[in-house]
């Protein structure tokens, strides 16, 4: 009965998986490193393409989640871990441990923290969103997920810096933390936002916000798809979603609002500007100028220092 939106695997070529002995510990390691033990309870194979239907509503290539999944080894092994944690304290951004965010939550006595999930550099649409969690919200957890991502999404230092930047020079400093969440990218829009509400539940966040196409990519899923899938799990997922329709620039109203707010983008589309983290993305990639009611300037120009600013593998 418990909600487990996407699966978390440890997958193996076959004649390791044939080698391993049942019942017994073995050390887990990652970049060399020992990171946990696990007692190996079982070994098995899984229909991939079945599988992908089910997480990605798709088996498409095409998909980067579908992808990384069908290029996992031909055997998964089950059983109990034990974490030792060592590995993720030394990577570069620091990490933070569920229980700490809940003591600085604690401390700064935030009754209300919303947590917020991000994958990409800000734009304006992010920090309305940002901004209007903070008005049914005393505190604001920004945890942009740093890890296993596509080709050509940023890079972890284009994320965390100009996160930094926007949060020193633009939001109350008592109202928000920043932390990373190394995790892997599985691009599988509905389940992994139910997947990134359990993670920011689990960190002490009462409200998670959910916009448009969370953790989508290219036409895999509706706009809405993520938001929607909630409704399924109204009682048991403990997490309140704070659901918003897509911000954009409306030259009318002169400012960065939303369908909820604006009469003008139904009468005439000429007046608005779409804010979207693709044409962010494209326009970076071709080195053309952006408009500052997208994306404010000096974000720009922190990206412009940094040597990598997307993924390139
Ligand atoms: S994600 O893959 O981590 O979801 P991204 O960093 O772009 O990608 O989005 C972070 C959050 O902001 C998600 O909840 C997403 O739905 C929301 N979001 C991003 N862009 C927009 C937009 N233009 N309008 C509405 N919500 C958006």
């Amino acid at each position: 009965g418990k909600i487990f939106p996407l699966p978390i695997f440890l997958s193996v070529e076959k004649n390791i998986a044939l080698n391993l002995k049942l019942n017994q510990t073995y050390n887990l390691s990652y970049r060399n490193q020992n990171i946990g033990k696990l007692k190996v309870e079982d070994t098995y194979r899984v229909n991939k393409i079945k599988a992908c239907k089910k997480i990605f509503k798709t088996s498409s290539l095409k998909h980067p989640g579908v992808r990384k999944f069908m290029d996992t080894k031909e055997f998964f092994i089950g059983g109990t871990i034990k974490h030792l944690n060592n590995s993720i304290e030394k990577e570069k951004y620091k990490y933070l441990k569920p229980s700490s965010v809940k003591k600085i939550i604690k401390k700064n006595k935030w009754k209300s923290v919303a947590g917020f999930q991000t994958r990409n550099i800000p734009h304006r649409a992010h920090e309305q969103l940002l901004r209007t969690s903070l008005e049914c919200s005393e505190g604001l957890f920004i945890q942009p997920l740093l890890g296993n991502k596509k080709k050509n999404d940023f890079t972890n230092e284009a994320v965390f810096k100009t996160y930094k930047f926007l949060i020193k020079n633009y939001f109350p400093k008592n109202k928000i933390l920043l932390g990373p969440l190394y995790a892997s990218m599985w691009y599988a829009g509905p389940r992994e936002a139910v997947f990134h509400a359990i993670i920011r539940k689990n960190y002490g966040c009462n409200n998670f916000i959910v916009g448009r196409d969370h953790a989508g990519v290219g036409s895999f899923y509706k706009k809405y798809d993520a938001q929607n899938i909630f409704k399924l799990f109204k009682k048991n997922l403990n997490i309140n979603i704070l659901k918003f329709a897509g911000p954009f620039f409306c030259k009318k109203c002169d400012s960065v609002v939303t369908e909820n707010s604006c009469k003008h983008f139904k009468k005439n589309k000429k007046l608005i500007i779409e804010i979207s983290g693709s044409e962010v993305r494209r326009k970076l990639l071709k080195n053309m100028k952006i408009s500052h009611k997208i994306i404010r300037p000096e974000i720009v120009s922190i990206l412009q220092k940094i040597q990598n600013i997307f993924i390139n593998k």
